[in-house]
């Protein structure tokens, strides 16, 4: 940068040198960041490095017209807004300009005030836009609180403890088996309590490696770690004013178990790489599939972290422990996958529903989901039976398979419903949990999977076979 002030940062692109000058003081004035750019490449170059609040462009520029630096940077960078300079002849083009997604235009000449106008508003303007697009993204996504099926005694008391957690805003601890419904319940706490209109905000601890789990979580400056290009928020700040649910906390290090043990009693943030703390409004719900207790005893999980999170302990039971819920399941599940899989299931064979309430459901209600919209695929006519959910009639004992339901706990022998996927397959997934990790941060992903964005870019179209037979 070539002067340091403590506000917005602008990107001045112009081949005149004498114009970058006057335009760089005129900002500077006001404590903007600014930065030049005397041609196009080097614009663009700088534009993905840096994370800048606003570019300033000159229309009229030699090797390549100011509309394609305009379109190339709003590809680069959709957030930053663009102020086109123009000069009297080139009114026309502005209008595109504008079209193109620039912000606001400048035509020559122009007083230091007016150019501070145009960038401060064009500034606003683009936040404006940026939290429209936040509402109505948390709008689209508040539905009503989802349904917790089942009437057993341990599903009903799990629902009157949620009504009234909702209520309050302390800490909630969720325990249970894999696929019992945990995140479900926290989506509920979140949806029935008076933050139902602020984000739900979803970090998955085991997902997330090890290394990046802090700036998931606090966010980085820009330059804090290399791949860091750019400033980026972490989960805290994006869930402010809502509710964070922490998922699969008990596979945390010891270390961040002590960072967010300090961010839960100061209620503030410092992002990785910065100076500042940052106060922050969040609701925790976090859960667990370990017995965290257990870990706390034999020291992998601090104590006092196990104490603040778990202020109010809420246990979602097995399947197995209240097999009467299972027919209700069974038919919220076909109302809910029918319209999906364009099936009409008029009713369920009482011989098949009897094995699937006695089968042991080791992955609990997300097998048993599995379960029914695989018999549904399969199906021919209106009515589910034992042939439909495979050799469950016969052998009604754990004898349900399903490819998407948690792994297999008995060591792992090969079954034949499941077989073993191929390298490729691996891969991929692999390739998308770091991706999705990175939320989409190429760069960062091809960094941590120690292969270039080029090879990235080709396995994540589709051609990891051909990349690996390299
Ligand atoms: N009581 C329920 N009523 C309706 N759907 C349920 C219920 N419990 C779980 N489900 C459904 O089962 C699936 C798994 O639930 P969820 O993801 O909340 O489980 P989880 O406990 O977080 O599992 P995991 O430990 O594997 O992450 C989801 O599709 C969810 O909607
Ligand atoms: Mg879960």
């Amino acid at each position: 940068m070539n002067s340091r002030g403590a506000g917005p940062a602008v990107l001045l692109v112009d081949d005149e040198r004498d114009a970058l000058d006057a335009c760089s003081q005129a900002l500077a004035a006001e404590r903007y960041r600014v930065d030049t750019a005397r041609d196009p490449r080097d614009a663009l170059e700088k534009l993905e490095r840096g994370s800048y609040d606003a570019a300033v462009v000159d229309l009229k520029m030699p090797g390549m017209s100011g509309l394609d630096v305009l379109r190339a940077m709003r590809r680069l960078d959709p957030d930053v807004a663009v102020v086109m300079v123009t000069g009297y002849a080139t009114v026309e083009t502005a209008v595109e300009a504008m079209k193109d997604g620039a912000s606001d235009y400048l035509q020559k000449p122009f007083t230091p005030d007016e150019l501070r106008l145009a960038v401060r508003r064009a500034i606003d303007r683009q936040e404006l836009v940026r939290e429209n697009q936040a509402l109505r993204e948390r709008l689209g996504a508040q539905r009503e609180a989802p349904a917790l099926i089942g009437e057993s005694a341990p599903m009903r008391e799990v629902r009157r403890l949620i009504a009234r957690v909702a209520e309050g805003e302390a800490t909630v601890l969720v325990t249970g088996e894999t696929g019992t419904g945990k995140e479900l319940a926290a989506r509920a706490i979140h949806a029935l309590s008076r933050r139902a209109a602020q984000p739900f905000i979803a970090v998955d601890c085991a997902a997330v490696p090890g290394e990046l789990l802090e700036s998931e979580f606090f966010g980085h400056e820009k330059g804090a770690f290399t791949g860091a290009i750019r400033r980026r928020k972490g989960s805290f700040e994006l869930a402010h004013g809502g509710t964070l649910f922490l998922d699969e906390i008990g596979t945390m290090s010891v270390e961040l178990q002590a960072k967010l043990l300090r961010v839960l009693q100061e209620r503030e943030i410092q992002p990785v790489g910065s100076e500042r703390k940052i106060a922050i409004d969040v609701r925790v719900i976090a859960a667990t599939n370990r017995n965290l207790r257990e870990a706390v005893r034999q020291g992998g999980f601090r104590e006092d972290l196990y104490y603040r999170l778990n202020v109010i302990p809420l246990r979602l039971p097995p399947l197995r422990e209240r097999p009467d819920d299972i027919p209700l399941l069974v038919d919220h599940f076909i109302a809910k996958h029918g319209p999906k899989l364009a099936r009409r299931i008029e009713s369920v064979d009482p011989a098949a529903l009897a094995a699937l309430a006695a089968a042991p459901w080791p992955g609990n209600v997300r097998e048993l989901e599995s379960a029914v919209e695989r018999a549904m695929t399969l199906v021919d006519g209106p009515v589910l039976d034992a042939g439909a959910f495979g050799c469950l009639g016969e052998e009604p004992r754990g004898t349900v398979e399903t490819s998407s339901a948690a792994p297999a706990r008995d060591g792992g022998t090969p079954r034949d419903a499941a077989p073993l996927p191929p390298l490729a397959d691996v891969e991929r997934d692999y390739i998308m949990q770091v991706l999705h990790a990175t939320r989409w941060n190429r760069r960062e992903a091809s960094r941590i999977l120690g292969i270039s964005t080029v090879t990235l870019w080709r396995k994540i179209n589709g051609r990891a076979a051909e990349d690996s037979r390299e």
